[in-house]
């Protein structure tokens, strides 16, 4: 198999101020890439960017809310002024929160669905046009949704509306195909298991204690692991789209 190379591709990475995000960023821009970095904070952002620079990549730190229209808006303009066109978009930002369905928390379930359903809705339509673009010039362009292998997990009482998010992600990924595909646009749904990061700090202390059990149980992937998977997945010639993957850890059954 031959590779495509990353090199000269302009990618846009959400909720990179971390985790899985950071390390898409980070090693995308280390494949030569140039890379703009979203996220709410900015300064974390930044950091990140500052780093990859170091390293003699390229980055562009961009302080922005997935869940906010006019957020996006400033974020999108940034981009386009300061890059072009994007050819790589990273659908990654995310929260989970644990909301047992009596305790009608309707503030979190919101903020799940905003973020983790709406914010992949509002980035995918902001940077469409460019991605067709880019494929009709003949060129690599991919959408990558991070969704999580809780789409299809049942045994976790309390997370059924995070999990309802990530499934709405992996449909979408799959639906947006039929629009995207003909256009020569790949899009790719990953579905990572438990991974070492920052998700669970935002957990009670019940759930963090579920999912520090099962972090003892079966292992944890590096947040690097997904980062690789993400760079392997859009350095494949442009018709090659492993369009579903599922990543675990070994030990997680
Ligand atoms: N860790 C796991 O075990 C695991 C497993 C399966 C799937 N995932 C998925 O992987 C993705 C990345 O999560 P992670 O594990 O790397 O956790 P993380 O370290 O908490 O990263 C989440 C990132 O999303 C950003 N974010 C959250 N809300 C945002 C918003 N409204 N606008 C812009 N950015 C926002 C955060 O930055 P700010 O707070 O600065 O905005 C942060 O950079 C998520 O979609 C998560 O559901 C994780």
């Amino acid at each position: 198999m031959s590779y495509e190379n990353l090199a000269g591709r302009t990618a846009v990475v959400t909720g990179a101020a971390s985790g899985i995000g950071e390390a898409v960023a980070v090693t995308l821009a280390a494949q030569g890439a140039r890379v703009a970095l979203l996220a709410r904070r900015a300064e974390r952002v930044q950091a990140v960017a500052e780093k990859i620079l170091a390293d003699g990549g390229q980055a562009l730190a961009v302080g922005a809310d997935v869940t906010d229209d006019a957020s996006v808006t400033a974020a999108v303009a940034r981009i386009h002024e300061a890059y072009g066109a994007v050819d790589l978009v990273v659908n990654n930002a995310g929260v989970m929160l644990s909301t047992p369905i009596d305790a009608a928390r309707t503030d979190e379930w919101q903020r799940m669905i905003d973020t983790n359903v709406t914010g992949v809705l509002r980035i995918t339509g902001a940077f469409a046009g460019d991605l067709t673009a880019a494929a009709a010039e003949g060129r690599a362009a991919d959408l990558v949704n991070v969704s999580s292998v809780a789409a299809h997990l049942t045994g976790f009482p309390g997370f059924a509306v995070y999990g309802a998010t990530k499934a709405a992600v992996t449909h979408l990924s799959a639906l947006l195909r039929a629009e995207f595909g003909p256009l020569g646009v790949r899009v790719t749904n990953i579905e990572p298991g438990v991974t070492q990061t920052e998700l669970a700090a935002h957990l009670d202390a019940g759930a963090q204690e579920l999912v520090d059990g099962l972090v003892e149980a079966s292992g944890a992937l590096a947040a690097e692991d997904l980062a690789d998977v993400v760079a392997y997945v859009t350095g494949l010639p442009r018709h090659v789209n492993l369009r579903q993957i599922m990543v675990l850890p070994t030990g997680q059954v």
